[in-house]
């Protein structure tokens, strides 16, 4: 089964001439990095940001003098010079204030998960459609040079059969009030393994503590079947002594991991594994043979992930072809983690997903 890319957001396009107007709503810890490449696109400006905090507007236009800012959102989702609003608020005003744009005409990017509940997020994806405006989820790692160049690995068959995904995002920190660990870092997990495999998991098992505050979940390993038998393991983590970012696809033929803390050797391809070349003479014994071939550290050439990901945004914008991280592939990604908390609920048992 491969991944449904949904029904194609069909866009209201923008002529390649005409400036495009980015109205931002939220500068945080994370709005701040995508406001300086949404600035960058050719052809376009940031027409307006909005944030509730005065304190962190005046932040923005010290380093963006003359940058028109104002604490009422609404200033944004009702300005008609706007074409395209970004939203990298907390998680519970994604979905009212993604709605209110699309509502007012608006092509809208909303940071990752796309909202906290499948239910809004089908609506905003009904919504997007019958405007004919682009909804895309901000999965900053599908649009990594590194993630892409994992999918074009496993996609060209290098890997030969994957067995298994293992991925790891731990961290001391940074604890959010907004969300839990799952709701704040497996969507990166889960977007890179469906976008990489072109597919979305069938099942879905978790196991969660809430060490420090009670009922927030601040560990949690998530186990994902995929069609083809492929399994995955995501590991989160708020309550690590050291930042890890490790992912790990066995294939085979080959295996591969990826580091995205390791510089410029993020991704190394390993001709390693274990061939099962004949069965011994004598019943049910096999021999197994270790292959321990080279390591290839490819060159991938570095790019910003998040320029790409405005870059996308415009451009789909522009012609009006669905983006990757489309409002559906944002939906799946909700989608797996409400399942992976009713696994929680009944003690980690696998809970089927059942996706539109
Ligand atoms: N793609 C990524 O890698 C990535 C990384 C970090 C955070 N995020 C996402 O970005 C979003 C914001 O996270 P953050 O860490 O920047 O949070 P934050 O709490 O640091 O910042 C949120 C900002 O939004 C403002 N705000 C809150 N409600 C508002 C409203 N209704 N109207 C206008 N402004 C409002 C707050 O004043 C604050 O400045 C979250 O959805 C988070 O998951 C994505």
């Amino acid at each position: 089964m491969s991944l449904p890319l949904g029904k194609a957001d069909a866009a209201t396009t923008i002529a390649p001439q005409r400036t495009l107007r980015f109205g931002q709503i939220g500068y945080g810890y994370w709005g701040p990095l995508m406001l300086r490449n949404l600035a960058k696109q050719k052809n376009a400006e940031v027409a307006l940001l909005a944030d509730l905090s005065e304190k962190r507007l005046a932040d923005a236009q010290s380093t963006y003098p003359g940058l028109p800012v104002t604490q009422n959102p609404a200033d944004v989702l009702n300005s008609s010079a706007i074409d395209a609003v970004y939203i990298a608020t907390p998680l519970a005003t994604h979905f009212e204030l993604a709605h209110q744009a699309l509502a007012a005409g608006k092509h809208v990017l909303v940071e990752k998960p796309l909202t906290d509940n499948a239910a809004n997020a089908r609506t905003l994806i009904a919504l997007a459609e019958a405007k004919g405006l682009i909804l895309m989820a901000g999965h900053t790692f599908e649009y990594s040079p590194e993630v892409e160049y994992l999918r074009k690995l496993y996609t060209s068959g290098e890997l030969g059969r994957t067995y298994y995904i293992n991925s790891s995002r731990l961290n001391l920190g940074l604890f959010r009030r907004d969300a839990d660990v799952m709701w704040d870092l497996a969507p990166h997990d889960f977007s890179m393994i469906n976008f990489i495999l072109g597919m979305a998991p069938v099942a879905v098992s978790a196991r969660g503590a809430a060490c420090v505050h009670d009922g927030l979940i601040d560990v949690a390993y998530i186990d994902l079947k995929y069609p083809d038998g492929i399994i995955a393991h995501v590991h989160v983590s708020w309550l690590n002594p050291n930042k890890e970012r490790r992912f790990t696809i066995v294939g085979d033929r080959r295996m591969v991991s990826y580091d995205d803390t390791a510089g410029n050797e993020k991704i190394k391809v390993y001709d390693r594994g274990v061939d099962r070349p004949d069965y011994a003479s004598t019943f049910g014994e096999f021999q197994l043979s270790y292959r321990y071939g080279e390591i290839v550290i490819p060159f991938v050439k570095g790019e910003e992930p998040l320029s790409v990901e405005c870059q996308h945004f415009a451009e789909a914008i522009r012609s009006g072809q669905p983006p990757r991280s489309n409002g559906t592939v944002g939906l799946h990604v909700v989608q797996t983690l409400e399942a992976a908390h009713q696994s929680i609920a009944q003690g980690g048992v696998y809970v089927a997903t059942q996706f539109d």
